[in-house]
């Protein structure tokens, strides 16, 4: 690991790593295990993982604890050591900071997303977190930068600043860790005395009375707020709440009631310190991702389980063909990267349940039917090639992540779980052994009456093909962390179908 202080080390040391993927987790230190779930996340999606360590001055106001936050600069170098991180990033003060008095602008939040939560309380915090932020990722240039959902507002404020400003990264969000009491890990929570510690547990216990109240189906934020309310008075009588909301988790907006989604945020003083939580709420409807490699069986299994689960089959592979059948209506040469850039970046696409067995479903291209259309062969033989443009790739993930808000689908692939639906509930790797997909595909093109097969060569053949969907750039081949595997050697499709099954009720 290198431990480096200044912004043209970390660029040299960058330098070594081009072309390869990097993952970047800002934090401030004093590292605890949520720290470490992030960067066991980038780890596992990343070629080179990159922390930066730097307590933010531009982020605390007046009064705030900025003199005595914790720093443990030589355990958090252990920790990363241990964690495998392969660049640790601690400028100093005058490397980031002075650097930025000179420079004057900053990035400034708009006022919807800091007019409620801790942003009358803490003014001028996320302007000075977003400035940090942008001013990493302009030094980092990372493919990925991960952000706990701990600081809800901090990861909306960030994924709206990347969106808004098309910062070319993508953000993940990725889960609070607790500590086994309840208690939601945060550097701050050394302060706490143990009776403190104690009284602290109460704020978890609260949020999640009024998850169970979710759950039985109250909606109403007046209820669902009482109820954290009266569990706090009880369980922590000297928390001195500071906010208790619930807010929209897209626009922060409070809500009445909640439709589709909502967060229950909250804040106070623990006698010096100050604590924040959070509680996620969810009632969309369930998505199911299918990844694994080429012939484990993903869009027999999937279209089976669509019909099965009552759920909608995403057919991604409809959706390329409409882009194909668009770039072909409109006489796009599949060589001029800039024009399909422009004649997809405005395409409209809506996928509905089939009534026919024949498509798995019905394809709207700009309010046109197309279902048939798509199917031709002369998209069939271009479809591939258009699959591989980057625009159209880019542009499909989109609308295939707008999809996904409504949920209710199914959906396979190779990063369906990892990329476009991380937030899916049920995540299946289907995979098999290199000969059994080797032997399926022998009997396939036997039956199709293809001579040239030869086994061995298949094999290879499809060995050859894993390992580069496993290290191409694009979209690689990936188990996500929370993929259950589902090994389809010597397994028929409705015994695979029942597995999966099985876990979709289990939920
Ligand atoms: P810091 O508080 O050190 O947190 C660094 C990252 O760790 C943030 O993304 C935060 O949300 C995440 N994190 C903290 N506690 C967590 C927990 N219990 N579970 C999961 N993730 C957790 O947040 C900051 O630093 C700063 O504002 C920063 C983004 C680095 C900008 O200065």
């Amino acid at each position: 690991m290198r431990v480096l202080k200044t912004v043209l080390g970390l660029k040299a040391a960058l330098q070594e790593h081009q072309k390869q993927k990097v993952g970047l987790v800002p934090t401030m230190g004093a590292l605890h295990y949520g720290h470490l779930s992030l960067i066991e996340r980038a780890k596992s999606q990343n070629d080179i993982v990159v922390v930066s360590i730097f307590v933010n001055p531009l982020q605390f106001g007046q009064g705030e604890d900025y003199q005595r936050y914790p720093r443990n600069i030589d355990q958090d170098i252990s920790l990363c050591h241990g964690s495998g991180v392969d660049i640790l990033f601690v400028p100093s003060v005058e490397q980031m900071v002075i650097q930025s008095q000179q420079m004057h602008y900053t990035v400034v939040p708009p006022e919807h997303l800091i007019a409620n939560l801790c942003g009358p309380f803490r003014p001028g915090h996320f302007a000075g977190v977003a400035t940090i932020v942008c001013k990493l990722f302009n030094i980092v240039e990372p493919d990925t930068a991960y952000f706990g959902e701990k600081d809800f507002q901090q990861l909306v404020i960030l994924k709206k600043m990347v969106e808004d400003l098309n910062l070319p990264v993508f953000i993940k969000g990725c889960p609070t860790i607790h500590e086994p009491s309840g208690l939601a890990m945060s550097s701050r929570n050394i302060y706490l005395s143990a009776k403190e510690k104690e009284e602290a547990i109460g704020i978890n216990a609260s949020l999640t009375h009024a998850k169970r109240a979710f759950d039985s189906g109250q909606r109403l934020s007046s209820s669902l707020l009482a109820l954290v309310k009266v569990s706090l008075q009880e369980k922590s009588p000297n928390f001195k709440l500071q906010y208790l909301e619930l807010v929209d988790p897209n626009n922060l907006a409070q809500l009445e009631k909640i439709e589709d989604a909502g967060v229950i945020a909250i804040a106070g003083y623990l006698g010096k310190t100050r604590l924040i939580d959070n509680i996620i709420f969810n009632s969309q409807l369930p998505i199911v991702t299918i990844d694994g490699p080429a012939g484990a069986g993903k869009s027999t299994v999937t279209k089976k389980l669509a019909g099965e689960l009552g759920l909608l089959y995403l057919d991604t592979g409809a959706m390329y063909r409409a882009a194909t059948w668009l770039l072909k209506s409109q006489d796009i040469s599949l060589e001029d990267n800039i024009a399909i850039a422009e004649a997809i970046s405005s395409i409209e696409l809506e996928l509905l349940p089939s009534d026919s067995s024949k498509y798995s479903c019905e394809v709207y291209l700009n309010r046109e039917r197309v279902t048939e259309e798509i199917r031709s062969l002369e998209i069939t033989s271009l479809v591939s090639q258009v699959a591989a443009i980057d625009s159209v790739r880019a542009k499909l993930v989109e609308l295939q992540k707008d999809i996904g808000k409504k949920g209710g689908l199914i959906a396979e692939g190779r990063d369906m779980g990892t990329v476009v639906f991380p937030q899916a509930g049920l995540k299946i790797f289907l995979t098999a052994s290199v000969n059994e997909r080797a032997n399926r595909r022998f009997k396939d093109l036997q039956n199709q009456g293809i001579e040239k097969t030869n086994l061995e060569e298949l094999t290879q053949e499809i060995a050859k093909r894993d390992h580069q969907d496993s290290i191409r750039k694009n979209s690689p081949l990936r188990k996500a962390d929370d993929a259950i595997e589902i090994i389809t050697d010597g397994l028929t499709l409705e015994e695979v179908c029942q597995k999966i099954a099985k876990l979709y009720f289990g939920k």
